[in-house]
């Protein structure tokens, strides 16, 4: 089969791999239709991402029809149309039974933090992801779902991720009737954030990013109000600003650990490797909200040390919560949504990138080329 695969930092290629097999009774083996790349990706892709090996195909938001399964699965069939939550979990450990499927204990040697993450690196596994035109899909009774007749292939890839991604950081926040939220980030994951916050009942939704074209996208799209970060020497003080001087009641970092906007910090972290990342987002999000406000970190951050400002945290009686997303755990509440449609998540979709121009498809979302917000990766394409 052709699949995507990683050769070093900035170095992607499509080559020829075996056709994954079931390894283990509870298996499916899924034939990708539509794959995503996300902004995470990226983090793998520049190498940012610990044991990201040589031959590893990247890939967590993908879905499919299932092609084969082992002899235990009862809940799939060949034929099947299938998403796939980014999350491998195994639906029974003592952390999957309360509901932290992005925290599973089953699925990853690594366990003390993240659970297993498709196409993730060996920090999250080494499960090869869906960027490939196979996949194997371990605990098939567990994660998957069958896509409902209603819902297109677009918008269900969108589910496997960013959107629950999204909508789960404004739960984080939990967001009370008339809060003011302000959004870092406005790629797909921020953009689903400040759609979602509307649902919770903010009375304001702003979003922060420096590039122009996803700015209008928050405006069009997520109806939020928007700053640009390079417009203003200091970017926290404008936000004060706009929020009556005290701060916003929720902040949402859905940026992460490749955050621009700080030289010291992008040298420190991205060249010299003195930090695991940059914590320029997440430390604009500590001093933009209120005191005893809300931050909820959805913007991944690898597991090595970061110079977060937790003091001013701590002195300011701040709740933070964070977490790779639960999908499996958004989907019902998600799926009424997307029924009654208050979401239509492939509005955010702006590339289609058949599966061997993969390379090309990296480079144009990483350098951020060509208005690009979303890329949707198809195998069999041309
Ligand atoms: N928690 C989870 O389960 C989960 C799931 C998916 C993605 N993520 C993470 O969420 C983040 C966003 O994902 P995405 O797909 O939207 O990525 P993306 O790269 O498309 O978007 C990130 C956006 O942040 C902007 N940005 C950079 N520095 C900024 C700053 N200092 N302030 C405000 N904006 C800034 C960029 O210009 C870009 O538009 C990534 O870190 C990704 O790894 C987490
Ligand atoms: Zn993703
Ligand atoms: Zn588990």
């Amino acid at each position: 089969m052709r699949a995507m695969v990683y050769r070093g930092p900035y170095r992607v290629r499509v080559e020829e791999k075996d056709v994954p097999v079931v390894e283990h009774p509870g298996d499916a083996i899924v034939r990708v239709t539509r794959a995503a790349i996300c902004g995470s990706d990226l983090h793998l892709y520049h190498g940012m991402m610990p044991d990201t090996r040589v031959g590893h195909t990247f890939g967590h938001e993908f879905i499919g029809e299932v092609h084969e399964v082992g002899s235990s699965v009862q809940n799939l069939q060949p034929g099947d149309r299938v998403m796939v939550p980014f999350n491998v979990f195994c639906g029974t450990c003592f952390f999957c039974a309360r509901g932290l499927y992005s925290n599973c204990h089953n699925v990853n040697p690594n366990a003390t933090a993240v659970g297993g993450i498709y196409g993730y690196s060996h920090t999250c596994g080494g499960y090869d992801g869906g960027q490939a035109e196979y996949v194997r899909v371990p605990f098939a009774d567990v994660g998957p779902s069958i896509i409902p007749d209603w819902l297109d292939d677009d918008d269900a890839v969108l589910c496997t991720d960013a959107l629950p991604t999204g909508y789960f950081g404004a739960q984080l926040g939990e967001i009370d009737e008339g809060d003011v939220v302000v959004v870092f980030g406005s790629g797909p994951v921020g953009l689903f954030a400040a759609r979602s916050a509307w649902l919770m009942g903010a009375g304001r939704v702003i979003v922060v990013d420096h590039l122009d074209y996803r700015l209008e996208k928050a405006r069009t799209f997520a109806h939020a109000e928007t700053v640009s970060f390079t417009e203003h020497g200091d970017v926290v003080r404008h936000l004060k600003h706009l929020t009556d001087g005290l701060g916003a009641d929720v902040v949402i970092d859905a940026v992460g650990a490749e955050a621009d906007g700080a030289v010291l910090q992008h040298v420190t972290s991205a060249k010299l490797k003195l930090q695991g990342g940059s914590p320029v987002a997440v430390n604009w999000a500590i001093d933009t909200v209120r005191k005893g406000g809300t931050v909820s970190v959805i913007g991944a951050y690898g597991p090595l040390f970061s110079a977060v400002k937790l003091g001013d945290a701590m002195n300011k009686g701040l709740t933070l919560r964070m977490n790779q997303c639960p999908v499996k755990r958004q989907w019902p509440r998600l799926l009424e949504h997307l029924r009654a449609g208050y979401f239509k998540p492939s509005d955010v979709i702006t590339h289609r990138i058949p599966l061997e121009h993969i390379a090309e498809g990296y480079h144009m979302f990483s350098a951020k080329l060509d208005g690009c917000v979303k890329p949707i990766v198809v195998p069999g394409a041309v």
